[in-house]
């Protein structure tokens, strides 16, 4: 538990007394980490903060016009990238290195921006989970500190590095952040991609795309699990008419967490699952089979790849 109104002022007086007069510039996801972040530092540096948001492709549905109406009253810079993101992804089947090759595009296409900006610090929404999972090496987290700029910030801003989830959320409440966002489940920095095993194009993203919408309208308001979403495995075979075809697997998760460093999936009842397996066979062409994943992590992680 933190004191909510004692961070939010330490943390707004240390944004401004790091930054003073200088531009801050930062990667705007609309999650609840970042936009805590932008919220904390437009008090502290107004107009002098700069976030940048950069449309992987990746994304869910609907999100980055969601995300451009929330922030429209910061002067947000929406970078279109999806085109690079893809053809930088096309062959690459490795989860991690796919998770580099997005982690790098990222960075280069940030930058590119920042540069443009002319800022002087970079603000970053790192948590204390993410500090532990990417010093034990457990995996490449795609944050953009967790990788080298290559530009000469006179220093790196991060103002939630100390605390979990759960208190971020109570900062967002402190700060009157639309609920929206206060409850808005983890989405990871590859985005999609992590949701799709194998390599990703264009026209898996779409597939993957359109059932997590299914899981989520399903489910969000419903349960309020700490994620849930879908995954595209592979193909396997399903039945048309009397004819045999192949089509995608596609998985449903939804998982308890306090911090994602453990997690439990859901018991769901059977209607519901019923109802979303009938949704996303229904509703998505190509798909023929929906399985639901019911392993904790550990073993499992809570993303595929
Ligand atoms: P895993 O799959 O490792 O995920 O159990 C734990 C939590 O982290 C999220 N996740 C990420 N978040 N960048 C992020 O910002 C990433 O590269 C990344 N990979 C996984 C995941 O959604 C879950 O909440």
């Amino acid at each position: 538990m933190v004191n909510v109104t004692k961070f939010i002022n330490e943390a707004v007086e240390a944004i401004s007394r790091r930054a003073g007069d200088e531009k801050v510039v930062m990667a705007l996801s609309g999650g609840v980490d970042s936009s805590v972040c932008a919220e904390l530092a437009k008090r502290a540096v107004g107009d002098n903060l700069q976030p940048i948001y950069v449309d992987t492709g990746l994304m869910r549905k609907g999100e980055s016009e969601r995300i451009c109406e929330l922030f429209c009253d910061i002067n947000l810079i929406m970078v279109d990238a999806a085109e690079e993101f893809f053809s930088a992804l096309k062959g690459v089947v490795d989860p991690e290195e796919k998770r580099k090759v997005i982690g790098e595009k990222f960075i280069r296409i940030f930058e590119r921006e920042a540069r443009k900006t002319g800022a002087r610090y970079l603000l970053q929404g790192t948590i204390y989970p993410d500090r532990i999972e990417s010093e034990g090496g457990i995996k490449s987290h795609h944050n953009v500190g967790g990788m080298p700029l290559h530009i000469d910030f006179d220093g790196i801003i991060e103002p939630i590095e100390d605390l979990y989830k759960d208190e971020v959320r109570e900062v967002a409440g402190g700060l009157h952040l639309p609920l929206e966002i206060q409850h808005r489940m983890p989405f990871p920095g590859p985005g999609l991609a992590v949701r799709v095993i194998g390599e990703v194009t264009p026209d898996k993203i779409a597939i993957v795309r359109e059932a997590n919408a299914i899981v989520e309208q399903e489910l969000v308001e419903k349960y309020r699990p700490w994620q849930c979403f879908a995954a595209l495995l592979g193909l396997g075979t399903g039945v048309k008419g009397d004819v045999r075809l192949h089509g995608w697997i596609v998985a449903v998760r939804a998982v308890a967490s306090r911090d994602a460093m453990t997690a439990d999936p859901i018991e769901l009842p059977w209607e519901m699952l019923h109802r979303i397996a009938s949704r996303i066979t229904s509703e998505i062409p190509g798909v023929a089979r929906v399985v639901y994943d019911i392993t904790p992590k550990p073993p499992a992680t809570i993303e595929y790849e």
